[in-house]
């Protein structure tokens, strides 16, 4: 086997909260993670030697600053490999969107050259790498539906939810995830989002209670940075979905839809035509489950 394609879902956040500031500078999260069907398509090719990148979004940077680019360089340089890889990605999940973009391809690269070299890495393994190359990188390893908490790193997996339909939507402008968490800090927002109680729900039942308390303590944050999203957040109600929340650090927002007619419907009617606008369903696990993160080795 010469090349490999894979699917790289995005995700988005059902619920998000902060618990306080790190010593490393990040911070303590509380979050509860979804895979969505919306995905890049990555296709790894061996080559002779080197990391050679290609990017269908042009704004993507098409070497080491690319996170993809980092995953290819931290497992070649961690087992070793002479040879290279050329990166191929098919962009389809919007840039800087609160989605993962990034760390979900960088995720896939970690998984494309696993099987092309055939290196059988172990999944305490993937995940000491992946939580180098990013705080979202882990969760993007095997999806589905999790609760994140450390830096978004230490994973407890959830039982899948039913598949839920969704409409993604994003103001055209983009917004820096640095920046968001600074903000953050000087407004100091207190949301007491009951994550336990939430996670409690999504243990026991296979249907969302969306009036539990699922919230994004950086949704205030990024709306006084880009005021669209209360606009997109005002039609979407119009709509009457069953649930609207930023995802991340934004600026997209999902709206949680009875089914797929109703995803439709907003698609076709949507009226911002600036806006980015996808239908898309939550997706389950993938691997057999291991909750990871508490008392993994880094060396
Ligand atoms: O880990 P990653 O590089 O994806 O994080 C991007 C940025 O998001 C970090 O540089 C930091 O500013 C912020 N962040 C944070 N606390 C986290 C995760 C991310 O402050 N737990």
């Amino acid at each position: 086997m010469d090349q490999i394609t894979l699917d790289a879902p995005a995700k988005i956040n059902l619920s998000l909260d902060i618990t306080g500031l790190r010593e490393d500078g990040y911070h303590e999260l509380e979050m509860i993670m979804q895979s969505i069907s919306l995905s890049d398509i990555i296709r790894v090719k061996k080559i002779r030697s080197g990391i050679d990148i290609h990017c269908s979004d042009k704004r993507i940077p098409e070497n080491k600053d690319n996170l993809a680019y980092k995953a290819a360089q931290v497992v070649l340089d961690k087992y070793k490999i002479d040879s290279g890889v050329e990166i191929n990605i098919k962009k389809n999940i919007p840039l800087a969107a609160g989605l993962a973009g990034g760390s979900t391809d960088a995720a896939a690269v970690l998984k494309a050259v696993d099987s092309l070299y055939r290196l059988n890495i172990s999944r305490e393994k993937f995940y000491v790498m992946a939580r180098k190359i990013g705080s979202d990188v882990s969760f993007c390893l095997y999806g589905g539906t999790a609760f994140a908490s450390g830096r978004g790193d230490i994973l407890k997996q959830l039982p899948d939810l039913k598949k839920i339909w969704l409409v993604l939507i994003k103001p055209s402008l983009e917004v820096s995830t640095p920046e968001i968490y600074k903000s953050y800090d000087k407004r100091k927002i207190e949301l007491n989002i009951p994550t336990a109680r939430l996670v409690d729900q999504l243990k026991g039942q296979a249907n969302v209670d969306w009036s539990a308390g699922f919230a994004n303590v950086l949704e205030k944050v990024t709306e006084e940075k880009i005021r669209e999203i209360k606009t997109i957040k005002k039609k979407l109600a119009s709509f009457d979905p069953e649930f609207i929340l930023m995802s991340g650090s934004g600026p997209t927002v999902f709206a949680i839809v009875e089914d797929e007619a109703k995803a439709e419907e907003i698609v076709e009617k949507w009226p911002g035509e600036d806006d980015f606008i996808v239908k898309s369903h939550t997706t389950n696990y993938k691997f057999p489950t291991l909750d990871i993160g508490e008392d993994i080795d880094d060396s």
